[in-house]
């Protein structure tokens, strides 16, 4: 038994979770943690909301009010975030709690006292108007390097961290005055101090994952500078220090110390000791914009501190939407209390798992979301749960039936199931979170092709031995499903148990044990609905008109504008330009010309898409079913004339939508869509 400390990276209170931070940091952290806990770890999971810093004091000064008015307000709602996708957090503070404070300041302090942390008098930005120094968001500019816009410390186009005063034509963001440089005292913390021992540290870590190690490379490369530690501000934490009257905690010297102070917020309340967990394994969980600050950064302030330093932080990459990069100010977000307003958040849970592996960028799409939701979760997992619980209730009075003589078919079947949970609990040990996911959908499809080749309908009749057997391990299967998904959707997990009629408190070994022959089984309901169309179409028409709003209202605040999309357009320019020299010719393999499936199918029906002057919508028989194709030969053929044409059809392609319809194969035509007659073929015969 380990004991596991997890953090979630500290979300900053100035405004609510969208899907990125669920998908970056939350999803992947409590699955892990709610693993590790059935795993019987001992696992202590905290996080806070990031309360101080420039942008919640420039937005508590736009809006008329105090700063912890502004905070609190997005700590609720970031609260409430968490709590509805069910995020298992064993506590939630706030950096602006008092305890979290003085832990802070103490550990200011013993740096200082160290020698570690010094003082200097550098040149700040400062507005004569304001009468303030302009710390970080409090000025604007023009990044020195890309020349887009940038906001004081950071520009978002080129990624850089700046210094404000290189800033090209700065503001003042309360005023619009120009700013003055002026002398003022701050102090630094000796960062550059701890080349050595974190070159170590990255290197040696067996646990980093390779996107946080080559990061932090990169940075050592370039040697490391000192931090500054403090700002010229009221909203924060003072320094606790003589003669810094005025000066308060940078925030980055502060958010970190909440992972601790958390702990030991969790520790008063509890009594247990946090530091056990922190001596255990400890992992980080943050987006991939950190990875310097807690790659570097922290393990330098906790080596100051002569502290443990993390065992893993692990970052998880960029989510996208709708193929472009999200942004809150051009409102080109979801924001998760509207999402959960509309779906179940285990869907969700479910889709920003299985979309792409953490390690690498993902983007969110409608489209997408229903596919998946559709095809995999209702057809694969909610269709094989289903029909096992209804046949269980129909045919085995809601018993779970004998397991007699099994056939070499069950044994095979019986072995993938119990070899299912040290499959899955392996990969989510090893943060493979979507690959433990996909095992579990992979062993469901098959449970699928288990139940249609038992044909238990007919067996029920003939031969019902075989049927007992099929519905016997068929139950096992939902049972074991619903302990292991409980980690990736515990709210359909739990559902799953209460009509297996099993406790909803399970350890991962509880999905080897199997139920017993006669254990009864509650009725069936269905638990997976299919999202339909028009609901999907109905969150796109919001999403787009949102981007539309948020485009005409900036559109007179042109210069900032322009200068970020021309930014924007250089790098995309490079994109795309990368892209077509990477479509040479190159030669297949046999392999890859094997990976489509082409069918013989019978087009049934065929009318025109309105709106379109070539599209025509078909619904072709392959053999086992019928799919919907739209295909471009409407210049060509009428519609009449393709009812009963035999076709080629490529059966295995990705589905997709043109001019709203839904499309699932391809009819294979040249160029001027004149298609390939097979006629002499069967349909659903294969082409080889
Ligand atoms: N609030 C910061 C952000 O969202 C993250 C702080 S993580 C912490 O980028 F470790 F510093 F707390
Ligand atoms: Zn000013």
């Amino acid at each position: 038994m380990t004991k596991i400390f997890i953090s979630c990276a500290l979300p900053y209170a100035n405004g609510p979770c969208h899907l990125g931070h669920l998908r970056s940091t939350y999803i992947p952290a409590d699955i892990y943690a709610r693993y590790n806990r059935m795993a019987g770890n001992e696992v202590l999971m905290v996080c806070a909301t990031d309360e101080h810093g420039t942008p919640i004091a420039v937005k508590a000064d736009a809006e008329g009010k105090k700063p912890i008015e502004v905070a609190k307000r997005y700590h609720d709602m970031i609260a409430e975030d968490i709590r509805s996708c069910d995020i298992s957090l064993d506590n939630f503070t706030r950096t602006t709690d008092e305890l979290h404070y003085k832990i802070s300041q103490d550990f200011f302090k013993y740096l200082y006292d160290k020698g570690l942390i010094y003082e200097e008098t550098i040149q700040q930005l400062y507005c004569e108007n304001c009468e303030k120094f302009l710390p970080d968001r409090y000025v604007e500019g023009i990044c020195p390097v890309c020349g887009a816009d940038a906001r004081g410390d950071h520009c978002e186009v080129c990624g850089r961290a700046l210094d404000p005063i290189e800033l090209v034509e700065p503001r003042c963001l309360t005023c619009g005055n120009t700013p003055v440089i002026r002398d003022s005292t701050q102090y630094f913390f000796k960062l550059s101090h701890f080349q050595e021992p974190l070159e170590e540290y990255i290197s040696t870590n067996e646990y980093l994952p390779p996107n946080v190690r080559n990061y932090a490379q990169n940075w050592l490369k370039e040697g490391l500078q000192d931090w500054i530690m403090t700002r010229d501000m009221k909203w924060g934490i003072p320094v606790p220090l003589e003669g810094a009257e005025g000066k308060v905690i940078y925030v980055w010297g502060e958010a970190f110390i909440g992972y601790i102070s958390s702990a030991a917020q969790w520790s008063r309340k509890t009594g247990i000791p946090w530091e056990d967990y922190w001596d255990g394994h400890v992992v980080h969980f943050i987006g991939k914009d950190i990875i310097y600050h807690h790659s570097l950064f922290w393990p330098a302030m906790l080596l100051g501190h002569d502290c443990k330093l993390p065992d893993d932080i692990f970052a998880g990459e960029f989510l996208s939407l709708e193929g472009r990069k999200m942004s809150t100010s051009k409102n080109w977000v979801i924001w998760v209390a509207d999402f959960v307003k509309d779906f179940d958040s285990d869907l969700l849970r479910y889709y920003l798992t299985i979309n792409a592996p953490l390690n690498k960028d993902t983007d969110f799409s409608w489209d997408e979301f229903q596919r998946r939701i559709n095809d995999e979760l209702a057809d694969v997992i909610g269709n094989f749960l289903h029909r096992t619980f209804t046949f269980t209730n129909k045919f085995f009075d809601g018993k779970v039936p004998e397991y007699k003589n099994p056939s070499e078919y069950d044994l095979e079947f019986e072995q993938s199931l119990k070899e299912l949970p040290d499959k899955v609990g392996e990969l989510i040990a090893a943060m493979k979170f979507r690959e433990g996911l996909v095992e579990i959908i992979k062993t469901a499809k098959k449970g699928n092709k288990y139940f249609n080749d038992q044909e238990p309908w007919k067996a029920v009749k003939e031969d019902m031995e075989k049927a007992s057997n099929c519905l016997y391990l068929s139950n096992q299967l939902c049972k074991a499903m619903a302990v292991l998904l409980k980690p990736y959707i515990p709210n359909k997990a739990d559902a799953i148990c209460d009509i297996i009629n099993i406790s909803t408190e399970n350890t991962w070994d509880d999905a080897k044990v199997f139920l017993e022959e006669g254990h009864e089984i509650n009725k069936a309901k269905p638990l997976f609905k299919k999202i339909e169309d028009k609901v999907i179409a109905e969150q796109k028409e919001k999403l787009y008109k949102n981007l539309e709003d948020s485009d005409s209202e900036s559109k007179d605040k042109s210069n900032k504008k322009d200068s970020k999309e021309s930014g924007k357009d250089k790098n995309n320019d490079k994109g795309s330009k990368d892209n077509d020299e990477g479509e040479k010719m190159d030669l297949i393999s046999i392999d890859d010309f094997a990976k489509v499936e082409i069918r013989i199918g019978k087009i049934v029906e065929c009318e025109k898409i309105e709106k379109s002057n070539k599209l025509l919508k078909t619904q072709i028989d392959i053999g086992d079913k019928t799919i919907q194709v739209v295909a471009g030969l409407g210049k060509r053929y009428d519609p009449e004339d393709l009812v009963g044409k035999k076709v080629p059809v490529v059966t295995n392609l990705k589905p997709a939508k043109l001019m709203g319809e839904k499309s699932e194969g391809m009819i294979m035509a040249t160029e001027s869509a004149a298609i390939l007659t097979p006629d002499d073929c069967e349909i659903g015969e294969l082409l080889m």
